[in-house]
């Protein structure tokens, strides 16, 4: 554990940083798997986060506006009589989500409320933090760099607390992963905390599979930058423009899948590998899941991980939901 404080930040450094030799048998193993897959946390280099950024800002992606105007109309009845709390924010990413809910907290109390962004880049975390502290000069505000899903248990301990985990971020773990996260969560929770989960709904087929196949290719970009990293990250040689970006709606289990599908057979070499990889046209590296809920679903899936349901949140349409949720 590090204790620091940068540019006026406190934060406090947990990460369990994997060795060179993990991060390149985690990639390997997936590009080598039947069907080849990446673990999408890779997608997150300093360019895939810009690229990440620029999606939430398209017309498509409506995800991001939605979410943040269900926040507007519903945060004051969420925080407004909040005090003595921690809002700890996970995979805190940029400040704007967290801004709605700050400014929905009284002038008054907001001098009673400490503010942990958690998140795996520090650089991420500071950068939020300073342009918050101008905003909210009262808020005390403590980082903490970690992985969302390890590590809970040491948030800082005594006030009430609120969780939030926005985005619909949540969607992009396995069925069996994200429930062992929520019911760990559950498992810290005091009687009067809560937590705040953003969870993107099912919708018409063709406003899911547009939010992933923007226009102006953009998502497309962002899918190929994985490859990228992996060739940093494993030396290997793969040819990003090779590969078409491929991401459709798979009714079955409610999720986006996201795909890289090569153009032609393809060769690819790394010094950590044996033999070269001989990636076939017909077959594709599945980089990504998004899952999309349904009220029961949000409603089974809560019950497993003992998560009571205090209130669904939805805008008009019924596209994303904030969904309340007190400890079982
Ligand atoms: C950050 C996981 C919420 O799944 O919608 C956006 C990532 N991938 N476009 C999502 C993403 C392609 C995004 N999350």
């Amino acid at each position: 554990m590090k204790n620091e404080v940068v540019d006026g930040i406190e934060i406090t450094d947990h990460l369990r940083r994997l060795s060179p030799e993990q991060v390149r048998e985690e990639i390997l193993s997936g590009l080598l798997d039947s069907p080849r897959s990446l673990p999408s946390k890779y997608f997150y280099d300093q360019k895939g986060s810009r690229l990440f950024e620029d999606i939430t800002k398209l017309d498509e992606y409506y995800l991001t506006d939605t979410e943040k105007g269900i926040m507007r109309r519903t945060m004051p009845l969420v925080v407004g009589e909040l005090s003595d709390a921690d809002v700890i924010e996970l995979g805190s990413g940029d400040c704007s989500k967290i801004s709605i809910l700050l400014e929905s907290i009284p002038e008054e109390s907001r001098s009673t409320i400490r503010y942990v962004p958690v998140d795996v880049s520090r650089a991420a975390i500071v950068k939020s933090a300073v342009k918050l502290r101008e905003r909210f000069p009262r808020v005390r505000i403590q980082g903490l760099v970690a992985n969302f899903h390890h590590r809970i248990e040491e948030v800082p301990d005594g006030h009430r607390k609120l969780f939030c985990f926005f985005g619909s971020t949540i969607g992009n773990l396995g069925q069996a992963e994200s429930e062992s996260f929520l019911a760990g969560l559950s498992e810290v929770m005091r009687p009067a905390d809560r937590l705040l989960l953003g969870l993107d709904m099912v919708k018409e087929v063709g406003v899911l599979e547009s939010a992933y196949n923007d226009s102006k290719g953009i998502t497309a970009a962002f899918n190929r930058n994985i490859l990228d990293v992996v060739n940093r990250l494993v030396q290997t040689d793969f040819r990003p423009r090779e590969f078409d970006h491929s991401a459709f709606f798979n009714s079955e289990v409610n999720r986006i899948e996201m795909h890289l599908v090569p153009r032609r057979n393809s060769t690819v070499h790394s010094p950590y590998l044996q033999s070269p990889l001989e990636i076939s046209s017909g077959e594709t590296i599945h980089t990504e899941n998004s899952y999309k809920y349904t009220p029961d679903s949000i409603e089974s899936f809560c019950k497993k991980c003992r998560l009571n349901v205090e209130n669904i949140f939805m805008d008009e349409r019924e596209w994303f939901s904030l969904v309340e949720l007190a400890a079982d």
